[in-house]
């Protein structure tokens, strides 16, 4: 089996991070999500790996290489522009032939991983598996509707206003060679896009064994903010304690906390479960729970608590705690001493500030 992870997009929904770093590079628990997956496709077994890159191909391909790091094989397919997830596996064709693969969206995050539903796969004589999760707000995905008394997929509609269920369609897909019968038959969507989604319904109309797998644990789509602090919130619940970096006598850590190699933690209180990056400094702060502070930033002065902080950032001397935050690389946030006395501030495009 063959692995084929789509990263092109240009994630809009988070801006300004996605400004300067495709949105899959963003870490979640100081993990990039597209080494996330690449490492949950390896652990199924898989080590033929395809990456769909789009624009940010060249950052993408700087940050994960050849593969070897992570002992699998990656090869790059150029999407030149973004039509859709079907139009992703038809740009595929070469590299995956006729092999069965599972494509996966490089910007989900997983509970659990997919050794389990890869080896269902396999052994099965499915000609596609498709992974469904119940969600409280259906309309932004695709959805699926299943028989009440066989389970089997009745109907697959994407992003419909009326959802006919509340299961929809995670971003993780199995196929076999049917898949190309299909991306081939359908027609560009409303949105201009050829969607796997009517591939798949294109596979259930034609009889072809389409097996729905409902998981049960959590799933994000890292798409915006608030969906970045959600995984690293549950990515981080599950991290080991851990400490490799240097922390001195008058701080204290509770919980489960890992500090990276070359990190400093000086008269500070972590509060886990967090984590901080290689060669980052904390000094007189408060880092509460659920808090990813990445490698290369200085917290000084400062409490912040629920939040992503990226490299090479500095916070210093902050009288209010930051909380819910994401805060991109190479960020200053400082008191400013200087009168008038004042909010003064360089934002990027697209930024968000909340004001006490
Ligand atoms: C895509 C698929 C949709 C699926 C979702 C999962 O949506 O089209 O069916 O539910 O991924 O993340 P998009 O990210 O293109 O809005």
């Amino acid at each position: 089996m063959k692995g084929l992870i789509l990263s092109g997009g240009k994630g809009t929904r988070l801006y300004p991070i996605t400004y300067t770093s495709a949105k899959q590079l963003v870490p979640v628990a100081n993990k990039p999500v597209l080494y996330r997956v690449i490492e949950a496709i390896r652990d199924a077994g898989i080590d033929d790996i395809g990456i769909v890159v789009g624009d940010t191909a060249a950052e993408i391909q700087e940050a994960v290489g050849t593969g070897r790091r992570w002992g699998v094989k990656i090869t790059y397919i150029k999407q030149d522009a973004p039509l859709g997830l079907a139009h992703a596996v038809k740009v595929s064709r070469d590299f995956l032939g006729d092999d069965r693969f599972v494509m996966f969206l490089g910007d989900n995050v997983i509970e659990g991983g997919i050794s389990g539903l890869i080896s269902e796969f396999r052994d099965s004589g499915y000609d596609s598996q498709i992974v469904l999760t119940p969600v409280e707000n259906p309309s932004r995905y695709g959805v699926a509707e299943l028989d009440p008394d066989t389970r089997r997929i009745i109907r697959l509609v994407e992003k419909p206003r009326n959802p006919p269920s509340n299961l929809i369609l995670v971003g993780i897909y199995m196929f076999n060679e049917h898949i190309w019968e299909a991306v081939n038959a359908i027609k560009p969507s409303w949105r201009g896009e050829l969607e796997i989604t009517d591939a798949i319904q294109y596979l259930v109309d034609k009889d072809y064994n389409v097996h729905p797998y409902i998981h049960r644990g959590w799933w994000i789509d890292t798409g915006e903010p608030g969906e970045m602090l959600e995984a690293n919130d549950l990515v981080l619940d599950e991290i080991e304690h851990n400490i490799d970096g240097y922390i001195d006598r008058d701080s204290q850590i509770n919980g489960k906390v890992t500090v990276e190699k070359g990190a400093e933690v000086i008269n500070s209180r972590i509060r886990g479960p967090a984590i901080i990056g290689q060669d980052s400094r904390i000094v007189n702060s408060y880092v509460g729970p659920f808090t990813s502070i990445y490698h290369h930033v200085l917290l000084e002065g400062s409490e912040i608590e629920h939040s992503i902080v990226l490299e090479h950032s500095q916070i210093i001397d902050i009288p209010y705690r930051i909380e819910d935050s994401l805060i991109g690389r190479h960020s200053i946030i400082t008191r400013s001493p200087i009168k008038p006395k004042a909010l003064k501030m360089t934002l990027g495009d697209h930024s968000h500030v909340g004001i006490l």
